[in-house]
């Protein structure tokens, strides 16, 4: 989400200003285009030529040092920016920007702008929970300003307390999630998606199992990507790769767990997509206790007993809902998927080809045939499990829309 993003990031002058360098460097990675405004305060623990070096832009700290006449610098950055970012923000700051009193650049910029504020406090525990402090984080959440929670830690004075500076990777998660719900034209708005992941795992006893070989990687994959088309996603995972904070995600173990989470779900859901690799089988009659080593030479014998069909139940449940199954086969592939889009009453499946180590189970890279219930077929070459789910959003898209 951050990718061409203008962010206009204001420092402000707490011991944290260290940990905004990186922060900085991150919205970069991600392909965001960064300004930085500093407050007086805030050079005293940075140099200001740190930011504008790593960010390839002058930074501006004096709302009177205006160099070019054909712009007013503060109101030029805050036109500029898609998004306005607030790290670290201190006590005093963010009394100023609840206030709206405009008494430097940074502050200044921020009463002029109309863009999304998005603000990292970061400050000693006793000024985090002073009333005044939380009066004025109230005061700016109810104009819709968005707050990342402090973390609980070792703060600079010394001792455990809340109101440390958080990890710069839950920021930037949490800057993405707060960009994507500002973004009101994504093509999967309003849609309710339902994704299942993850190979399932059936107990032979409390401490031993039976799997297989799907890391999650793929439905997960196309989590994300749905979830990053503007979808109200629900992930029903197996595995425990984790997800983004805007995906809700419940995690399960067996086939008759997914079964339940997946039913329940459905009526409510515009759309499955069953990634999963759900196991056929579950054992009949398993162990509540630890199985114990039988001394006789007798082969020890683990019955199975079939598991419910979930795909083909919700495909018989079917209503508006649009339905993608997943194919992974070692042998004849092509048939079986299409012959499995008919008898589950699917309108898509992708059929991939597992048993490879480069590819499916497993693998970072997976390489699929698309098949549509109106007989259109569309060959996804070798490429990540990332791109695959992207193309398969797309086409969902396109089918949605037809
Ligand atoms: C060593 C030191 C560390 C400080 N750390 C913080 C901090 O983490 N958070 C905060 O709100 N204020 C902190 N302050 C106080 C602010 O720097 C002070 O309130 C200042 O006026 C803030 O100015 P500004 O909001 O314009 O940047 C610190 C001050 C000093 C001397």
């Amino acid at each position: 989400m951050l990718k061409d993003k203008n962010i206009a990031l204001y420092v402000t002058g707490g011991i944290a200003v260290y940990k905004v360098v990186d922060l900085m460097r991150g919205f970069i990675k991600q392909g965001a285009n960064v300004r930085v405004a500093m407050t007086e305060s805030a050079t005293q623990f940075v140099s200001p030529l740190t930011f504008q070096i790593l960010s390839t832009h002058e930074v501006h700290i004096d709302t009177f040092d205006e160099r070019n006449p054909e712009i007013v610098a503060h109101v030029n950055i805050s036109d500029w920016a898609d998004v306005s970012v607030v790290a670290p923000a201190t006590a005093n700051s963010i009394a100023k920007i609840a206030h709206g009193i405009g008494d430097n650049f940074v502050t200044s910029a921020l009463l002029a702008t109309r863009t999304p504020i998005f603000i990292v406090p970061a400050m000693n525990t006793d000024m985090y929970e002073n009333p005044a402090t939380q009066a004025n984080i109230e005061t700016l959440k109810s104009r819709n300003v968005q707050f990342v929670e402090p973390d609980i830690g070792f703060l600079a004075e010394g001792y455990e307390g809340k109101g440390r500076y958080p990890e710069n990777e839950r920021i930037i998660e949490e800057l993405n999630n707060f960009i994507l719900s500002k973004t009101v034209d994504l093509p999967l708005r309003n849609r309710k998606i339902l994704v299942s992941a993850g190979g399932t795992i059936e107990r032979i006893d409390p401490v031993r199992y039976i799997t297989n070989d799907s890391s999650g990687k793929m439905g997960h994959a196309v989590a994300e990507a749905a979830y990053k088309s503007g979808a109200d996603v629900t992930l029903v995972t197996a595995s425990k790769l984790p997800t983004p904070s805007g995906i809700n995600t419940i995690r399960v173990d067996s086939a008759n767990d997914m079964y339940d989470e997946i039913n329940q779900h459905f009526i409510d859901m515009d759309v499955l997509i069953m990634a999963a690799a759900v196991s056929d089988y579950r054992v009949a009659n398993a162990a509540d206790s630890k199985m114990k080593k039988d001394d006789s030479s007798e082969p020890v014998t683990i019955e199975l007993t079939e598991n419910p069909d979930i795909l083909k139940t919700m495909g018989s449940k079917k209503k508006d809902q649009f339905l993608i199954g997943f194919a992974a086969e070692t042998d004849n592939l092509e048939e079986y998927a299409k012959k499995k889009l008919k008898e589950k009453n699917l309108n898509m499946i992708v059929a991939n080809e597992v048993g490879q180590s480069d590819r499916g189970f497993n693998a970072d890279e997976n390489q699929v045939i698309i098949f549509t219930d109106d007989g259109e077929r569309i060959e996804v070459p070798l490429t990540t499990k990332s791109e695959v789910a992207n193309i398969l959003v797309n086409k969902l898209i396109e089918e949605l829309n037809k």
